[in-house]
């Protein structure tokens, strides 16, 4: 599906041609998981694989959105949001109302929404949905001269008009609705890097202060996606105990959160901690250290350290933290012996979904082919394996005749 399928789609559907374009995209993380609900960092990027939204603004409080995907159509009014509709409704629903309840007098728009970011797989369909949400109301509200994007920091390409609304802002408000109304108990990660991804950078964040800096991909080597393909089984619940862990943790240090315990705080109280909670909040310690570090690798180009601390945390999140599978296992084995690869992790919560390989450029193909064959035999299945790109996070902008 390109662009002017999309467009053709929407005459189709609404009889007219569309005025904008709204988009956001998926994300990988490359290192530091379970790290965002602990105040801790984070180190993803924006994929090149995103939701857009091709519309036109309506001078009433109707929404109405047809999903390519689903072959289905919504409609909701601005002035009574109700978690009603089909589920992939609820993600622009729950938008909608934390935007108004911010204070941003939204109009109503008609749009066709179609995302390439697989769907349940870990990549951050739901976020992607978010914020290419957001920035369909963003575009409406534009035309409407009543709510601007500041889109000044970011390489897009797409139209950048001042405003007070910080894509900082729509991050936090799309969390709010997948907390709030959708109902996942997700930090602020997936949602921060859809808004603020950049052209061939990662994006270290501070999940506390919100801080956040650009890093630049070290050049030569290749993310390779695995999707395990496997359904991701007690995702919720186990997500929402490990973040229970992770409270009663801090609580037992006599701190804020787990982003405040140093390494040597943690020895000292080790040996009277719970076990389990002990083990979760050993991986989230060093976690955190290890994005740092993995951010000072990526400054000097050092592939072969960034690739070690990505294989250290996947050890870490199989043996401490208990989130990943025995695909995503699998994927790491069959990756990690092969030449040149630097590393390998489970990429997002884990229960399942998607593994990252860190590759040597002129090894990519390669090491794909050989995941495509191993895999199966170790799990029955059969994975879906591509590179990915780092790319720019949401934005929007206008379409000419
Ligand atoms: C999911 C959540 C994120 C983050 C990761 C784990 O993707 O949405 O907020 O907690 O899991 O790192």
């Amino acid at each position: 599906m390109n662009i002017s399928q999309q467009i053709d789609a929407f005459k189709q559907h609404f009889g007219a041609a569309p005025t904008f374009v709204a988009r956001a995209p998926g994300r990988v993380n490359l290192i530091g998981e379970h790290t965002d609900y602990n105040d801790g960092f984070v180190l993803p990027m924006a994929i090149d694989r995103d939701v857009t939204l091709v519309g036109t603004p309506r001078s009433d409080a109707q929404v109405r959105i047809h999903s390519l995907n689903f072959n289905q159509t919504t409609e909701f009014s601005l002035a009574d949001i109700q978690k009603a509709g089909p589920e992939w409704s609820h993600y622009g629903r729950g938008v909608a109302l934390a935007l108004q309840k911010a204070g941003y007098h939204l109009t109503g728009f008609d749009a066709v929404m179609y995302g390439n970011v697989p769907i349940a797989s870990g990549l951050s369909s739901s976020a992607a949905t978010e914020l290419a949400t957001i920035m369909a109301f963003s575009a409406s509200a534009d035309e409407n001269e009543k709510l601007k994007i500041e889109n000044a920091e970011k390489n897009s390409a797409f139209s950048i008009l001042n405003s007070k609304f910080s894509l900082v802002e729509a991050a936090k408000l799309a969390q709010q609705a997948e907390n709030q109304f959708v109902g996942v108990n997700c930090g602020i990660m997936d949602q921060f890097i859809s808004a603020l991804g950049a052209v061939g950078h990662a994006l270290m964040i501070d999940c506390r202060s919100l801080g956040y800096e650009l890093v630049p991909m070290p050049q030569g080597a290749t993310i390779l996606v695995v999707d395990t393909t496997a359904p991701r089984t007690l995702a919720g619940s186990a997500y929402n105990q490990r973040r229970a862990e992770c409270e009663a943790g801090a609580i037992l240090f006599n701190k804020a959160s787990l982003r405040d315990v140093t390494m040597t705080e943690f020895k000292a109280l080790q040996p009277k901690l719970p076990t389990i909670v002990m083990h979760r909040c050993a991986h989230v310690i060093m976690e955190n250290q290890r994005v740092l570090d993995a951010v000072a690798a990526m400054k000097v180009g050092d592939l072969e350290q960034l690739g070690i601390l990505m294989s250290q945390s996947h050890e870490s999140l199989r043996d401490l933290y208990e989130v990943s599978s025995k695909e995503l296992d699998a994927v790491v084995d069959i990756a990690r012996a092969e030449v040149g690869v630097y590393g390998a992790r489970m990429t997002g919560a884990g229960f399942g979904g998607c593994a990252i390989v860190l590759v040597a450029n002129e090894h990519a193909a390669a090491v794909a082919a050989k995941i495509a064959d191993e895999y199966p035999h170790h799990t029955g299945r059969t994975p879906n394996i591509y590179p990915c790109v780092a790319s720019a996070g949401a934005g929007f902008g206008k379409l000419s005749e």
